[in-house]
């Protein structure tokens, strides 16, 4: 078996992943709500959080002990304090047990959302929306990733966020955002599509997110209807400008299977949209499960499995972290 710990950013979660059986033995997540007072993550009190809940979950997994092969940890991108909170549990553990460390990169983790309890599927275009990234991977297989596009400023998720924020509403934004917007009229603003005249694959959220502050600023008092009807209207230009760079992808190379990962792939709209596109192609659509499009440890742990396969263990403590993202 192997022990999976996940602390980039907001959720502290350990998951135990069978080596054999792909079977996920073990998995809970504390994600931090003491942040929604602050309407984004704080990373000193997160990692604080981190030192409490990590312990508390590693805990509950004593009975696993004598079965662990490996410890894997998330070390790159995130927030440099929280990552180092999980990388020195796994160092500690490591040293403990007498076992190797495994280093995992959280967004091709996100990625291998897609193949908990499963076998992988290759080759992937993959939309990763979540709360630090927007990109669209080509991914042919377990070594073969290549960034296609990328966010210019903000991301998918964070626009969600700024926006929950600036309506005086909690963090994460993106759930509340989306609920809002069930009973709004998409159509009530007609906010910007970003980089809709540019032939550029690329992202950028930050145009739009000004855009939505200008028209909460010209209304002063809103209304709860107000609030909705700018939720609505906003979630559309975001996924439009999704939507639009997407299809620009499958107008131009052959897309066999197309997949949607990250905390913001749990946005239904987005869902639905993509959905159509995709049928409009005839191309495949993936989609991870609910519970594990958020920050998990089970993704980190089906990633592990690849890598312990492949022998790309690390015997001694030598384990770093790169809080920016360089590479999958
Ligand atoms: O993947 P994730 O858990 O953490 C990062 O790696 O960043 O993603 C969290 C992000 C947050 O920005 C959150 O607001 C967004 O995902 N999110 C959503 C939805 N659920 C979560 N954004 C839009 N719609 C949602 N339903
Ligand atoms: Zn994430």
């Amino acid at each position: 078996m192997i022990l999976s710990i996940e602390s980039s950013c907001d959720d502290s979660a350990i998951a135990i992943t069978d080596i054999k059986t792909k079977k996920l033995i073990f998995h809970k997540k504390i994600s931090q709500i003491e942040h929604s007072v602050y309407g984004g993550v704080v990373p000193e009190l997160a990692s604080r959080l981190h030192a409490k809940a990590l312990p508390l979950i590693f805990e509950d997994t004593k009975e696993y002990f004598n079965q662990l092969k490996a410890v894997a940890v998330t070390n790159e991108p995130g927030l440099s304090v929280t990552l180092m909170e999980g990388v020195m549990m796994a160092k500690a553990i490591a040293l403990a047990l007498d076992i190797p460390l495994i280093s995992i990169n959280h967004l091709k983790g996100h990625i291998y959302s897609l193949f908990i309890e499963k076998e992988e599927i290759f080759p992937q275009l993959v939309l990763l929306v979540s709360g630090g990234h927007t990109q669209v991977i080509e991914a042919n297989s377990y070594s073969e990733m290549n960034l296609l596009a990328n966010t210019l400023d903000d991301s998918f998720g964070e626009s969600f966020d700024k926006v929950s924020k600036m309506l005086g509403l909690g963090y994460p934004g993106g759930s509340i955002i989306e609920n809002l917007a069930k009973d709004g009229d998409e159509n009530r603003f007609s906010f910007p599509i970003p980089l809709s005249q540019s032939p550029k694959l690329a992202f950028s959220f930050s145009g739009l997110k000004n855009a939505v502050r200008l028209e909460i600023e010209s209304l002063k008092e809103l209304s709860l209807q107000d609030k909705r009807d700018i939720s609505a209207s906003f979630q559309k230009s975001a996924s439009t400008h999704i939507l639009q760079k997407v299809k620009k992808v499958f107008k131009n190379r052959e897309v066999e299977n197309f997949a949607i990962v990250g905390g913001a792939s749990a946005n239904l709209y987005l869902r639905e949209k993509i959905k159509n596109l995709c049928n409009q192609f005839n191309i495949k659509l993936y989609l991870s499960e609910l519970k594990f499009c958020s920050d998990n440890s089970a993704m980190i742990g089906r990633l592990a499995l690849e890598k312990y396969k492949r022998g790309e263990i690390i015997n001694d403590l030598n384990l770093e972290i790169n809080p920016r993202f360089k590479s999958f």
